[in-house]
């Protein structure tokens, strides 16, 4: 290494760099690593020297890269301490196979990544390299950042509940780390994932999103790591998949609940490695992105009942968010409902400016099984039907109602002399919903919940009860 320029800080202090680990010729092959690469090191032992080293030069230190196995003191607890006294200082920790637990159990306490053994130094340079890069770009440009960030179309609400939601949007977008979204449907996670990546220092790179419920097992892969030209039947080009297609930026991986147990593990190698292998090839390609999970489920109920691996679950729930269902911050609505008006008002050239007391008492006693998207989808159409410029009343249909203009006469019911038999009429009309929510989702349930604004598991019920198959659909639609 002759050029002093590649090398971070040239012309300032080098950042400094502690290493903890007991193995004497780790110490030195990580120092003599750094070294090279311009930063400064110092280095210990076990963890009480680690920590007296941490406790003597903390202002200058900017990583830890720390083992988890030491003696006199357990990696964990080491990594504990730091955290505690300086929560700031990212930490990288090294495992070995046996220590894998731990590894789990230190990303659950903050350590910023974890590198397993035996690694490549390639993986080494590279994290730190990344570490470095993050902060001089934050410490650099932040207020041109902002700026154009306001530009961006946001999430809104006064709750605190969303506020905390958008107060950690704005904490952990410049930072690299993974996020877990959770919520149910509708309440906003792409929404939040896009936020993050748009607020983020990738955000002139792609964000990439990909619903893991929309493809079956051996398509997700090859859609995510990309397959090349013979793999199987059908792949007759190269494709680069998603991982590679979002490089530089986020890739969202949606519904990641949805998942096959296989897929977990690949995702898993991903992840750490930092490659990816495309499906029908032994080629490894480097992938720099950023992830952002998010799922309607409950994720430690699935890793408790093993439908979700837990180290992969560790893996991306370094940051958790949560986002409120709409029924817990109900006081949002008539602000979402001005937004939302206003937002399709514009795009329909409509003038709907207001809503009726009555329209206003109708959504906020509703419970919004469907959320903000639910709320969304009825706006919608109320501009699209309205004429003048108020809501006088509001209807709650179905949102594929809204969605696809197709009310029909709902809304104006004619009741025969001779009377009708209103819970037959109910069924058929909920049974024509499911079987449309079906049709445009290919069978695939989950989705037709989503555009019923139902929950999964009361679309199965009610299939069930009203006995509506896939295969029945496919005879009527044939
Ligand atoms: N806080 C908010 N402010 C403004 N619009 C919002 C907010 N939350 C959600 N929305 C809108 O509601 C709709 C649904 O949001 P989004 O698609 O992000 O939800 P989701 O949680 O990903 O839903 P699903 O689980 O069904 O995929 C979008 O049109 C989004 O713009
Ligand atoms: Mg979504």
């Amino acid at each position: 290494m002759s050029e002093t320029a590649s090398r971070p800080h040239a012309s300032a202090l080098p950042p400094t760099i502690l290493i903890a680990d007991d193995e004497p010729s780790m110490r030195d092959l990580l120092s003599l690593l750094l070294e090279t690469e311009g930063y400064s090191v110092l280095t210990a032992a076990d963890g009480r020297e680690a920590l007296r080293t941490f406790r003597e030069h903390r202002r200058r230190i900017q990583l830890i890269i720390q083992d988890l196995k030491m003696p006199h003191m357990d990696g964990v607890a080491l990594l504990g301490h730091f955290k505690e006294e300086s929560p700031e200082i990212p930490v990288v920790v090294i495992t070995a196979f046996s220590t894998w637990d731990s590894a789990v159990e230190a990303m659950r306490l903050g350590a910023y990544d974890y590198i397993r053994k035996p690694f490549d130094t390639d993986l080494i340079r590279q994290t730190v390299h990344r570490i470095f890069e993050r902060r001089t770009l934050l410490e650099t440009s932040p207020e041109s950042l902002r700026r154009e960030i306001a530009a961006h179309e946001d999430m809104i609400g006064n709750h605190p509940k969303i506020q905390e939601v958008m107060r950690m949007v704005r904490l952990i977008a410049p930072t690299d780390s993974t996020v877990l979204i959770q919520g149910e449907s509708g309440t906003g996670k792409e929404l939040a994932a896009r936020a993050i990546h748009f607020r983020s220092l990738r955000k002139t790179q792609p964000f990439v999103s990909v619903n893991c419920s929309a493809f079956t097992e051996s398509l997700l892969e090859s859609e995510l790591f990309g397959h090349v030209r013979g793999a199987f039947t059908g792949a007759v080009d190269d494709k680069q998949g998603f991982f590679r297609a979002a490089s530089g930026g986020t890739l969202f991986l949606d519904e990641i609940a949805d998942m096959s147990l296989t897929t977990q593990v690949k995702i898993l190698r991903v992840l750490e490695e930092r490659k990816v292998c495309p499906v029908g090839s032994t080629g490894l390609h480097p992938v720099d992105v950023r992830i952002i999970a998010a799922t309607n489920k409950d994720m430690e109920k699935e890793v408790r009942e093993r439908r979700f691996r837990e180290d992969l679950y560790y893996r991306l729930n370094v940051i958790p968010l949560r986002l409120p269902p709409l029924r817990e911050r109900k006081d949002d609505i008539p602000l979402l409902t001005g937004f939302f008006l206003a937002k399709h008002s514009r795009q329909m050239d409509k003038s709907i400016t207001a809503l009726s007391d009555e329209a206003r008492a109708a959504l906020s006693q509703y419970n919004w099984p469907g959320n903000v998207r639910e709320l969304e989808n009825i706006i919608q159409r109320h501009v699209a039907l309205s004429e003048g410029s108020t809501i006088d009343s509001i209807q709650m249909l179905s949102p594929i109602a809204g969605a696809r203009g197709s009310v029909g006469d709902a809304s104006q019911p004619l009741i025969p002399s001779d009377g009708i038999r209103l819970e037959e009429e109910l069924a058929a009309y909920e049974k024509r919903y499911l079987r449309e929510a079906l049709k445009m989702t290919d069978g695939n349930l989950t989705n037709a919940a989503k555009l019923l604004g139902m929950s999964y598991r009361s679309i199965r019920y009610r299939v069930k009860k009203l006995k509506v198959k896939e295969r029945e659909m496919e005879l009527d639609l044939a």
